[in-house]
């Protein structure tokens, strides 16, 4: 594909990369590199029929009431959620049967993030996993649209201070496989990741970032190496098809593999 030199690629962390989504009608990728972009890449891989997204452990509950045989997947502190089916771990899920199952998801904040981003022009979960996947539909969306692409590290939805190195470290593979010039204020911290990258490795990048600590302690090493797998899932590319009204008010977001449908047309 011939690149543009109308689409640039943005790399705006947390809150204020999906507030920039939405205001420029980009095209969003979040990345929460450790663990909720695998996890839900992994899902769809599975063959689930749909990943309703919600902010709330109490919104996945009530939405497995209105909508029996739903599985929960999430997490709260890095660990399942109580009632939960499975965890945010992609290394579990990759074990379970979801296939033709809705699967209802929620984290401490790639699900946040993935929320927050609505209204942006398409949302889509990108991660090292399914780097190329991204790079393919994120670059066609985006050329037919003539909208920026924002990459959007995670961060940590309870302390927006936290620099979440694993994500910057995803957010720039990604970026690395667009065809598309990097925005000049992303620059620098493209080049500063691409530096760990080539020293340290993307693997040991992920195992010595905070959080990458924090899941080594609680027993997700298996995640850590699965997450650092670049390209491990070649089809698959989660995006919002769908605002969903939850049953009892406010609203998740619908991520399907497959074509994309806009956020700004629903
Ligand atoms: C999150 O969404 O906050 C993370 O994916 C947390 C985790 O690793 O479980």
């Amino acid at each position: 594909m011939t690149p543009s030199p109308h689409v640039e690629v943005h790399l705006r962390s947390g809150e204020e990369g999906c507030h920039w989504a939405r205001e420029q009608k980009a095209v969003a990728v979040v990345v929460d590199a450790l663990r909720a972009s695998a996890t839900i890449t992994c899902i769809l891989q599975g063959g689930a029929a749909e990943v309703v997204v919600v902010k709330e452990v109490h919104e996945a509950y009530a939405y497995r009431d209105a909508y029996p045989g739903t599985l929960l997947v999430g997490e709260r502190g890095g660990l399942k959620v109580d009632g939960f089916d499975f965890g945010n771990s992609p290394h579990e899920i990759r074990r379970a049967d979801v296939r033709g199952k809705q699967v209802a998801f929620t984290s401490t904040t790639g699900a946040q993030r993935l929320v927050d981003c609505l209204g942006a022009s398409a949302i889509i979960v990108g991660t090292t996993i399914n780097a190329s996947a991204v790079a393919r539909q994120v670059s066609a969306m985006a050329l037919a649209e003539q909208v920026p692409i924002v990459i959007i590290p995670a961060g940590l939805a309870t302390d927006p201070q936290v620099v979440a190195v694993e994500d910057w470290l995803g957010a720039t593979v990604l970026a690395a496989h667009l065809g598309f010039p990097i925005h000049q204020a992303s620059e620098q911290p493209y080049q500063q990741y691409q530096g760990l990258i080539q020293s340290a490795g993307l693997l040991e990048g992920f195992f010595q970032s905070a959080h990458g600590q924090k899941l080594v302690c609680l027993g997700f090493t298996d995640d850590i190496r699965l997450c650092a797998q670049v390209d491990l899932i070649t089809d698959i590319v989660p995006t919002l098809t769908a605002v969903v009204p939850l049953p009892r008010g406010g609203q998740g977001v619908r991520l399907q593999r497959g074509t994309a449908q806009h956020a700004t047309s629903l």
